[in-house]
């Protein structure tokens, strides 16, 4: 398997894109960033799935060998429409690798769960760690995605945010980011807790589901691409994905709808 498609609502799956293209070169990647619909998180799942749908077509169109969905509001609603279009072909969610690893580890309790509205609703994180014994807080965040695509991830007004948030939810000794985009608010994070001489583990749903992504990929042959597409190219989340994948990405026309 060579190509791997993956997809978002905007800059949290080119998180998990760019974990899997530093671990696995060679893999040509395929990324649709669905910024005409960002953010997902307060989005029904009925809509969600109709995007979720469209989009794997998509990617399973352009080549897509196995899909990575890297969103864990789609991959809370919508992974049954994924794997039904994908049709046999390895889809991985963002909820599972990390299910997996609490299930491999035994982390600090109280364990903290944030996302948006719609993965927070799900309970799907909360019902699993509950069954396998853990003490658990969900809360949802929904303004920390708005703000990491302003770019602002380093603001005052994000700084506060998730103050207020990460005070809400009270003490945890595990943090799980249920959202691909939260690593990028990982420094701020960790100086929330830092500050209130709290050791909190950090737990990224975006790096374990690129982790399980590379385990099946083969690295061989010539360096592989990414090739990207947004359902709204617009240029201020080009500017802003190219300043955080490290060099100018030039998103492909997507075909006209028929
Ligand atoms: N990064 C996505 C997630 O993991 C979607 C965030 C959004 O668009 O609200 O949930």
């Amino acid at each position: 398997m060579r190509r791997i498609g993956l997809f978002d609502s905007g800059l949290g799956g080119l998180i998990t894109a760019r974990w899997v293209w530093m671990r696995r070169p060679k893999v040509d990647l395929l990324y649709y960033g669905d910024t005409a619909h960002l953010p997902y998180g307060d989005k029904s799942p009925a809509q969600l799935r109709g995007y979720v749908r469209e989009i794997v077509r998509f990617l399973i169109a352009a080549g897509a060998e196995g899909i990575g969905i890297a969103c864990n509001t789609a991959s809370a609603v919508a992974v049954d429409v994924a794997q039904e279009v994908a049709a046999g072909l390895p889809v991985w969610d963002a909820i599972q690798p990390t299910l997996a690893y609490f299930r491999a580890h035994r982390l600090p309790e109280p364990v903290g769960v944030i996302g948006t509205y719609t993965t927070i609703r799900s309970h799907l994180y909360g019902r699993a760690l509950s069954q396998m014994g853990y003490t658990v807080k969900e809360l949802a965040t929904p303004l920390l995605v708005p703000l990491i695509e302003e770019g602002w991830t380093k603001h005052p007004a994000t700084r506060a945010a998730l103050r207020t948030y990460l005070t809400e939810l009270g003490e945890v000794r595990t943090l799980v980011l249920a959202c691909t985009h939260y690593p990028l608010l990982v420094p701020l994070i960790r100086r929330y807790y830092l500050r209130r001489g709290q050791d909190v583990k950090i737990i990224s749903t975006a790096r374990l589901l690129a982790e399980a992504i590379c385990s099946p990929l083969t690295d061989s042959g010539q360096k592989g691409s990414l090739t990207l597409w947004l359902s709204d190219p617009n240029p201020r989340f080009i500017a802003l994905a190219s300043r955080f994948w490290g060099s100018p990405l030039r998103p492909m026309p997507l075909p006209c709808p028929s």
